[in-house]
């Protein structure tokens, strides 16, 4: 008795997800075209609240496809997507959006790059310099606010602009593949930042990738998504705490027992999306 409840609460501390939380995000039956081509083809899900879902799987197959669906930039061609039970309509505004490209404004420092959505949102000013104080010291680039976008490094620009995401607090985040282009050191070390302020802050996160290591080292839940139209594949839970060290999972069994699963998984998939 008294080993299966600690046992017990050894799996609530794995999964916290355990916990009945509110759902955010449901894609019912959804699938999209453009034109003759179809994108994405019956993709349900229910993502809630906290939960940091990674979406994996070839180019092509439609990931972008269904961010772009939860941000209400493009409307489903059959099914439904609702946030909060709501159907999905241009724009929802309750999530932020970070994609490869960083999109700073050169010609602003750091700071006022970082204060443009307060500044679109028109809050007082003494409010916006403490909001990107703050914004600041949370990313990691306090020191750094009269700078400007090209004396950065590709780190530090990533992280300008992860604070101008959050500058209005969005509930969502949808990333695509924003890790892409750094070299593999620097793309570690984003990472576990992106996971320490995630769960700081408790977002909710779509985070797109074909990277299948990342996909499994951020993840709550990884959702395997292949073929043209894509299709989920499969959805595995990664059984991984919730706090965890990022070097010190490359030799986590859980880790690379998922991660061996996903390439297995991946292969024929890469095949059947063709280049
Ligand atoms: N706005 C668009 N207009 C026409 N075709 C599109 C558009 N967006 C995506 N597609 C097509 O939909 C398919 C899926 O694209 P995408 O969602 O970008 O895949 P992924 O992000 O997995 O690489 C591709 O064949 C792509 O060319
Ligand atoms: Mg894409």
């Amino acid at each position: 008795m008294k080993l299966e409840s600690a046992e017990a609460m050894s799996m609530a501390s794995r999964h916290p997800e355990a916990v009945p939380k509110e759902e955010l995000v449901r894609f019912e039956g959804v699938s999209k075209s453009f034109g003759a081509l179809q994108a994405v083809h019956g993709v349900s899900l229910s993502v809630a609240e906290g939960e940091f879902i990674t979406l994996v799987g070839p180019s092509g197959c439609g990931k972008s496809t269904l961010l772009n669906m939860t941000a209400g930039l493009f409307e489903p061609t059959e099914g439904r997507v609702t946030y909060r039970g709501e159907l999905v309509r241009p724009y929802n505004r309750k999530v932020g959006y970070m994609t490869q490209s960083d999109h700073l404004l050169h010609w602003r420092t750091v700071e006022r790059n970082i204060a443009v959505p307060l500044e679109i949102a028109r809050m007082p000013r003494p409010q916006i310099r403490a909001r990107v104080e703050e914004l600041l010291e949370l990313v990691g680039l306090a020191g750094f606010g009269a700078s400007y976008p090209g004396e950065l490094s590709g780190g530090m620009r990533k992280r300008c602009a992860l604070a101008r995401l959050l500058a209005y607090d969005p509930e969502t985040l949808l990333f695509d593949e924003p890790f892409a282009a750094l070299d593999a050191q620097l793309r570690l070390k984003m990472q576990m930042e992106i996971r320490r302020i995630v769960a700081k802050l408790n977002k909710t996160v779509l985070f797109v990738t074909h990277d299948l290591d990342e996909a499994v080292a951020l993840a709550d839940r990884c959702v395997v998504f292949a073929g043209r139209p894509g299709t989920i594949k499969e959805v595995l839970d990664i059984p991984l705490p919730r706090e965890r060290d990022l070097f010190g999972i490359r030799h986590n069994a859980d880790y690379v027992g998922m991660t061996a699963r996903l390439w297995d998984e991946m292969a024929p998939a890469a095949a059947q999306c063709g280049g």
